[in-house]
C-alpha cells in the first residue's frame, strides 16, 4: 500500500490537538514525528520541552527553536509520541529501524501514555513479525544470545556495517541483533523470554507499553486505548 505523506501530516495535526501548553513531551523517531514538531513550532503562544531518544529529532527540535532537555534529568512526561514499525489490535508494536529502542522503552516508560503515529497500513489484527525482534545486546554476550534466541525459534543475524569491527553499534555503544521469527505463537511470553536472556540490554518488541495508538487512512482516524 502506498501512504501519502499527506496521511502522516494529518496524524501529526491531531495528534497536535492532545498536546498542553507549558507540558513535558517525549518525541520519537521518523517522519510522521517531523510533522508533528513543524506543527508544534507553528502553534502560536505554544511552549513545551521535548525529550528525546533519537539524534535526528533533537536536532530537528531545535532548528525550530524547541526547548530539548537532558533526559538524565528527567522523570516525568506527560505524553510520548513515537512511531513503529506494525501496532496490533492489542498495541504490541515492532520496532526493527533505528536501533534505539533501549532509549525509546526508557521514554515511554517515564510517560503517562505513550502514543504510537502511525499510518493504516502498519496496524494489523496480531503483528506478523516480517521485520526481525532488535535485541540491543552485550558485546561479551553475543554467541550466547545467539544460541539462546535460535532455541526461541528465532534466527539471529548480527547487524553490520563498518562501525565496529563490521558490526553495527546502537546509540549507547552496543551490539544489535536482528532475530527473525517464523511464527510467535504467544507475543507476551517471547518478549519475556528474549527479556530474560542474560546481555540483552532490551529488545524493540513492546508488548505493554504503549497506551494509545492513533492510525490514520485515507478518509479515516481513528485513537485506539489500552
Ligand atoms: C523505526 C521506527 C520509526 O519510529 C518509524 O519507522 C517511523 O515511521 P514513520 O516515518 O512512518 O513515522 O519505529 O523502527
Amino acid at each position: 500500500m502506498t501512504i501519502s505523506g499527506d496521511i502522516k501530516k494529518a496524524c501529526a495535526r491531531e495528534a497536535l490537538d492532545i498536546i498542553q501548553n507549558h507540558s513535558v513531551i517525549g518525541l520519537g523517531g521518523g517522519s510522521t514525528i517531523s510533522h508533528l514538531i513543524e506543527f508544534i513550532r507553528e502553534k502560536p503562544n505554544f511552549k513545551i520541552s521535548v525529550v528525546t531518544p533519537s539524534t535526528s529529532t533533537r536536532l530537528l527540535c531545535l532548528k525550530n527553536g524547541l526547548d530539548v532537555l537532558h533526559t538524565e534529568l528527567v522523570d516525568h512526561i506527560d505524553l510520548a509520541f513515537d512511531g513503529c514499525d506494525q501496532v496490533d489490535e492489542q498495541l504490541n508494536a515492532l520496532k526493527s529501524g533505528g536501533g534505539i529502542h533501549t532509549k525509546e522503552k526508557l521514554i515511554a516508560s517515564m510517560a503517562d501514555d505513550y502514543i504510537l503515529l502511525v499510518d493504516e497500513s502498519k496496524f494489523v489484527p496480531v503483528l506478523t513479525f516480517e521485520k526481525p525482534v532488535v535485541l540491543e545486546i552485550l558485546e561479551d554476550s553475543m554467541a550466547y544470545v545467539q544460541k539462546k534466541a535460535e532455541l526461541l525459534g528465532g534466527k539471529p543475524i548480527m547487524r553490520q556495517s563498518d562501525a565496529k569491527d563490521g558490526f553495527t553499534v546502537s546509540d549507547n555503544g552496543h551490539l544489535l541483533m536482528d532475530v527473525y521469527f517464523d511464527h510467535v505463537a504467544d507475543i507476551s511470553k517471547l518478549e519475556s523470554d528474549l527479556q530474560a536472556i542474560h546481555g540483552v540490554i532490551d529488545t524493540s518488541l513492546f508488548v505493554d507499553v504503549a497506551t494509545k495508538a492513533l492510525v490514520a487512512g485515507e478518509n479515516n482516524m481513528k485513537w485506539y486505548s489500552k
